[in-house]
C-alpha cells in the first residue's frame, strides 16, 4: 500500500483580481513523511502554490476558481 498523503492538490486554478490568472492545472501530493520541493522559475507560481495551501490567497485579492485543496494534516506530530 502506498503512503497517504497528507496533502493533496488536485488541479487547482487561481486567479488574481477577478482577472488574472496565474495557476492552472497544478496538482502535487505530500506523503506523511516526506519533504516535497516545489522549483520553478521567477514568477512561475510558486508562492501562489504556497498560499493558496496556506489560506493566504485571499489577503493578496487572490482566489482559488477550480478544483480542490485537501490536507488530512493533523497537529500532532508524533
Ligand atoms: N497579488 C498579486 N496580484 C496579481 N498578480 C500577482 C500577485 N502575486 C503574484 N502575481 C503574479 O502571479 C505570477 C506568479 O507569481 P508567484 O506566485 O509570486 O511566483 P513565484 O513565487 O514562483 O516567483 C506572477 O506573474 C506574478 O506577477
Ligand atoms: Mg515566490
Amino acid at each position: 500500500m502506498s503512503t497517504p498523503s497528507i496533502l493533496t492538490v488536485n488541479n487547482i486554478e487561481v486567479i488574481y483580481d477577478h482577472v488574472i490568472l496565474v495557476l492552472k492545472g497544478v496538482s502535487m501530493s505530500v506523503p506523511r513523511g516526506k519533504i516535497v520541493a516545489l522549483m520553478g522559475a521567477n514568477g512561475a507560481g510558486k508562492s501562489t502554490t504556497l498560499k493558496s495551501i496556506s489560506t493566504l490567497l485571499r489577503g493578496e485579492r487572490g482566489d482559488v476558481t477550480k478544483a480542490a485543496l485537501n490536507s488530512t494534516a493533523s497537529a500532532s506530530t508524533s
